[in-house]
């Protein structure tokens, strides 16, 4: 099949492959699709879309000059391809990787492909879920070769149907450098909810327990994880977004004794209360011993008025 410049093949089918499958086509791409399972019920819904199901990797590939990968881990890209590449199907060809990995895995990537003929290696990182891709919200950070030849291989066009193209440099890797430490704070963010969730099931239960047969029994019968959630937690994180900038101008402008009204010494104290309290209630709070013991370093080092933001030296090795 002769390569286009308007196509683009894409391997892998799952959530996030076949929203981005949605996205190219919306955007009047001719779109080749492979993944490993053919009868991923995705695969018929994108045929039905207007996508050609290529079920021969090889014929996958030579069908377009750029090939996007969207699979579930690196090692997959190379089970997929080490069997092909004697063929020379990769010769010249254009390598979208939007599968999640490491900056380092994202620069021997770029390696063996170019070692077995791949022209350009580009590596990416898709900042939304599948449901926003397509949309305003989505931005795609990219790195790899240079800004030059993201518009000239024709990835920077490709790469606006799913998100905005936010070229990060020349190095491979450092958009899936940005990308895990967005997906880091995300994280850090769901295990600390996870935490709290665990200590409010266990106040719920105690106040269930213990309540009596009088009025305050419906209202606590009532209570559930969703509506505290609802009511205070979302409403406090929410609040607590902005401090984020705050942290990252102090640790920009060498400000980090500012504590913007949260001494360190406090902090650490209630960090401490937290891992108190979970084990007197039973709760697991192995998560918070590591920023506990930051915190008591930073007032050793800065003193119990410095700020939040010096925790991020410490965490730089
Ligand atoms: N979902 C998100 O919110 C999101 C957001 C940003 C980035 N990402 C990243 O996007 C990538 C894909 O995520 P997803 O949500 O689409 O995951 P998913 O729904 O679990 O789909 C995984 C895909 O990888 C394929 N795969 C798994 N093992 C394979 C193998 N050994 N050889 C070939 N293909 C294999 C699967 O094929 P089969 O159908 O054959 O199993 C499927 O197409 C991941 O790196 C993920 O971190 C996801």
């Amino acid at each position: 099949m002769a390569a286009s410049n308007s196509g683009v093949t894409l391997v892998g089918l799952g959530n996030m492959g076949t929203a981005i499958a949605h996205a190219f086509l919306k955007s009047g791409r001719s779109l080749t699709i492979w993944n490993r399972t053919s009868t991923r019920p995705s695969v018929t819904e994108l045929v039905v879309a207007g996508a050609s199901y290529e079920p021969d990797l090889a014929e996958a590939i030579s069908a377009n000059n750029i090939i996007v990968f969207c699979v579930l881990e690196y090692q997959n890209i190379y089970q997929g391809l080490q069997p092909l590449v004697a063929s020379g199907v990769l010769k010249d060809k254009v390598m979208v990787n939007l599968t999640n990995g490491t900056p380092q895995d994202a620069r021997e990537a770029s390696v063996w492909l170019k070692e077995r003929g791949v022209a350009n290696y580009f590596d990416g990182g898709i900042m939304v879920t599948p449901q926003n891709v397509g949309t305003p919200v989505s931005i795609v950070l990219i790195s790899g070769e240079d800004e030059d030849m993201l518009e000239s291989s024709g990835v920077r066009g490709l790469i606006s149907s799913i998100g905005l193209p936010d070229y990060k440099g020349e190095d491979a890797g450092i958009a899936a450098g940005y990308d895990i430490a967005l997906l880091s704070g995300m994280f850090g963010m769901f295990i600390g909810s996870l935490t709290a969730l665990a200590m409010i099931r266990k106040q719920i239960d105690r106040a269930r327990k213990t309540s009596g047969a009088d009025g305050t029994k419906k209202a606590v019968a009532d209570v559930n994880l969703t509506n505290v959630v609802t009511t205070y937690f979302n409403p406090l994180l929410t609040s607590l977004i902005p401090h984020n900038e705050l942290l990252a101008a102090a640790i920009d402008n060498n400000d980090q004794d500012n504590n913007h009204g949260n001494p360190m010494e406090m902090m650490r104290i209630a960090i401490n209360n937290i891992i108190r309290g979970c084990e007197e209630e039973g709760v697991d709070a192995e998560n918070l011993r590591h920023f506990a013991k930051l915190t008591e370093q930073v007032v050793h080092l800065h003193g119990p008025d410095s700020g939040l933001a010096w925790v991020h030296s410490l965490l730089l090795k």
